[in-house]
């Protein structure tokens, strides 16, 4: 297998709001791709930006009152953090509002005027008064022209479906100002984009691009293929046409550019060459992800404007489709209107991870999140297929035999490991559901043989205890093919199933089974997800008025979850007496940089308590205070004196303890449940 090179790009988030859940499919779907590329061996770099110019941007800071510098700024921190949390492996996050964006942008514009590819002439425009600029159609509003309905956008009637030009409007106004908006001539620059109809005819029919988007690149080609106006009017927030003093490049011509721009930038950081990449004949691929609405952009302009200025055409555009919740478009009022970040501060990304990809094929069709059947379908599969086989094995290895491995059934470790040709050519294809279809039915081999063989009665059988170590690791064989497949989708719960079999999974690993090897200690690899977590997403989706990638990023990024311990029953739960106690009185503790000594009331008398959370209060701050405590933890002797209980808090540590709320209404001696 000869090692490819390979570019690959999500679309640049705009830089004025947050991502929510269908910004996450597109990067996990392009992911799960470059993952899988990395996994086989291939030469992959992952670069992506922040769309950070253009008008709704430049008034969104004067909202907010700001510089359009600062909004970008913060806005992309929190783009990085949000995209890192579902663990997508950028290897470049840039910004269009860098040099190297600029640097190409007027490259591409010199380059495309001197090959006679740039056209001027003046055009009428809607133009506010008040606010002294040029009207995009989506900030003028009126009357249908065709069914009088009120208050509809300059281009299209949410009424009747009528599409239109805003000076068409009834009583037009400016949303920005309410003033009635004149119409003014103005110069503007145009794409000569009919001037590679036969170009992209020959790109379009060279498989570069799924079927549904040839037949519609194919309707445009018969519509004909009109000028391209490629420039706005100040104030704009975005690069100067050099030699215009005025006039600026539409923020669409310098978006696509800043795939290069985080190119270059990515190269000037590792040593790479760019050329190498983006020169005409190069012998690297070029792969875009993009969601339906921006197809247009990125099959006709962009192919053109990159063989117009000297450089190689995509290898391919990927086009998906949008994200739909419980069969509807996401919905602010319904709480479907999820932000990444809300997901991520109720639910593990792999879950998401993993639903999508179940659902991603390579047509350009729309992707349903059903929430009931999300829980469903990663407990089933994830929880109770795959993690279920190395927990069922893992257990006897570790206790009897000290880890070690020995005697697996090669045979059907070999038959596992023989779907790995049809795994990866359905990752290659974006076919993620025919992929996981076949893992999960191979997960499902597994725990036949399990059930069939039955470690667990083999167990009772002392005469048996080769034959439980062979079954036992047997399983954790096919476990580590399973992992192996998935690693694309699930990296991180692929990194502790490393930690747990003591090896990297690779897919050259796949046909070399570990044989007699010793594996650690198992921890579990997953949660549950809780159908109580998932509607508390959507009760917080519906409140969340302040979008959580709008205000300031925290600074530290999230750090990863700790392990969860080995899980406990119920019986053992109900063994633990949380009360609430006041805090009757603290001091300091002679010689101890993390103690405090807590004398605590919970009602029933008083107790001498050591607490470590010194770090985050002073004694005096604490006196008075409620906490929870665990009552009936059994008094231990420590280096100051006996402890006779427990303090409970939560937080990374440091400043960052927290104990009850001060005014909770709690009383000492509630039990806490
Ligand atoms: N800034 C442009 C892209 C420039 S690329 C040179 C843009 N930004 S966006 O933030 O609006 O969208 C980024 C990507 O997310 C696009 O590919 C878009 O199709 C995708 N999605 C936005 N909403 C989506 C869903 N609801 N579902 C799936 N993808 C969605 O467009
Ligand atoms: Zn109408």
């Amino acid at each position: 297998m000869a090692t490819r090179r390979i570019l690959v790009t999500s679309a640049l988030p705009y830089a004025n709001g947050p991502l929510h859940l269908g910004h996450m499919v597109e990067q996990i779907q392009t992911d799960i791709w470059v993952r899988f590329q990395k996994l086989r061996g291939h030469e992959c770099h992952y670069v992506c930006a922040s769309d950070a110019h253009g008008t709704p941007i430049m008034l969104k800071a004067e909202q907010e009152g700001i510089s359009p510098e600062a909004l970008i700024e913060r806005v992309q921190a929190a783009h990085r953090a949000d995209s890192g949390g579902f663990l997508v492996g950028f290897d470049n996050f840039h910004t269009t509002h860098s040099p190297e964006n600029r640097h190409y942008t007027e490259l591409f514009y010199e380059r495309l005027l001197a090959a006679g590819y740039i056209a001027r002439r003046p055009i009428q425009q809607a133009y506010d008064p008040v606010k002294n600029l040029f009207l995009p159609d989506r900030y003028i509003k009126g009357g249908c022209p065709r069914c009088s309905a009120a208050d509809q956008y300059g281009d299209s009637c949410e009424a009747c479906g009528a599409t239109y030009g805003p000076t068409d409007l009834k009583n037009p106004v400016s949303v920005l100002s309410g003033a009635t908006p004149v119409t003014r001539e103005s110069e503007h620059f145009f794409f000569r984009l009919g001037a590679f109809e036969q170009m992209l005819r020959e790109w379009t029919a060279g498989a570069s691009v799924q079927p549904e988007i040839a037949n519609k690149l194919n309707e445009w080609f018969e519509q004909g293929l009109q000028d391209w106006d490629i420039s706005r009017d100040a104030p704009y927030f975005g690069f100067e046409i050099p030699r215009e003093p005025g006039k600026y490049f539409y923020v669409w011509l310098e978006a696509p550019i800043g795939y290069m721009a985080s190119a270059q930038d990515y190269c000037n950081r590792t040593g790479l060459s760019f050329d190498d990449f983006w020169k005409v004949d190069s012998s690297a691929e070029l792969h875009h992800f993009i969601g339906k609405d921006i197809a247009y952009f990125h099959t006709l302009f962009w192919p053109a404007m990159l063989h117009g200025a000297g450089y190689r055409r995509p290898t391919a555009v990927h086009c998906h489709g949008f994200l739909t919740v419980n069969g509807q478009k996401m919905s602010k009022s319904r709480g479907t209107f999820v932000m990444a970040r809300t997901y991520l501060e109720h639910l593990d990304p792999e879950y998401f991870r993993y639903y999508i990809a179940g659902k991603l094929g390579p047509a350009v069709e729309d992707i349903d999140l059903n929430l009931e059947d999300f829980v469903l379908r990663v407990n089933a599969d994830l929880v109770g297929k795959v993690v279920n086989i190395a927990s069922r094995c893992a257990g006897f290895i570790g206790k009897r035999f000290e880890g070690r491995l020995g005697g697996a059934d090669a045979a059907l470790v070999a038959e596992l490991s023989a779907a790995a040709d049809a795994v990866a050519a359905h990752y290659e294809q974006r076919e993620y559901a025919k992929a996981m279809r076949v893992v999960m039915g191979l997960a499902d081999r597994a725990n036949q043989y399990i059930d069939q063989e039955k470690p667990w009665q083999l167990a009772k059988d002392p005469a048996q205890e080769s034959r439980v170590q062979a079954v036992c690791s047997t399983g954790i064989e096919l476990f580590r093919i399973l992992m192996t497949y998935l690693k694309p989708v699930l990296p991180a719960m692929a990194i502790r199933a490393e930690a747990f079999l003591q090896t990297t999974l690779t897919w050259g690993g796949l046909s070399a089974p570990l044989g007699a090897h010793t594996v650690a200690n198992f921890t579990p690899l997953m949660n549950r997800v809780d159908m109580d977590k998932v509607n508390a997403m959507i009760e917080a989706s519906k409140s969340n008025t302040v979008p959580a990638a709008v205000a300031a990023p925290a600074a530290v990024p999230a750090s990863p979850a700790l392990p969860i311990a080995p899980e406990i029953s119920i019986d053992d739960f109900a063994k633990i007496d949380l009360r609430v106690a006041r805090v009757a009185a603290a001091a300091h503790v002679e010689g101890a940089d993390k103690l405090i000594q807590l004398t605590l009331d919970l009602g029933d008398g008083e107790r001498n308590v050591f607490a470590g959370i010194k770090s985050a209060y002073a004694p005096e701050a604490l006196v008075g205070r409620l906490v929870v405590v665990v009552a009936n933890l059994a008094p231990r002797k420590m280096r100051f004196g006996v402890s006779q209980g427990m303090v409970l808090a939560a937080g990374p540590g440091g400043k960052e303890i927290f104990l009850l709320e001060p005014d909770s209404g709690a009383q000492p001696g509630m039990q806490v449940k």
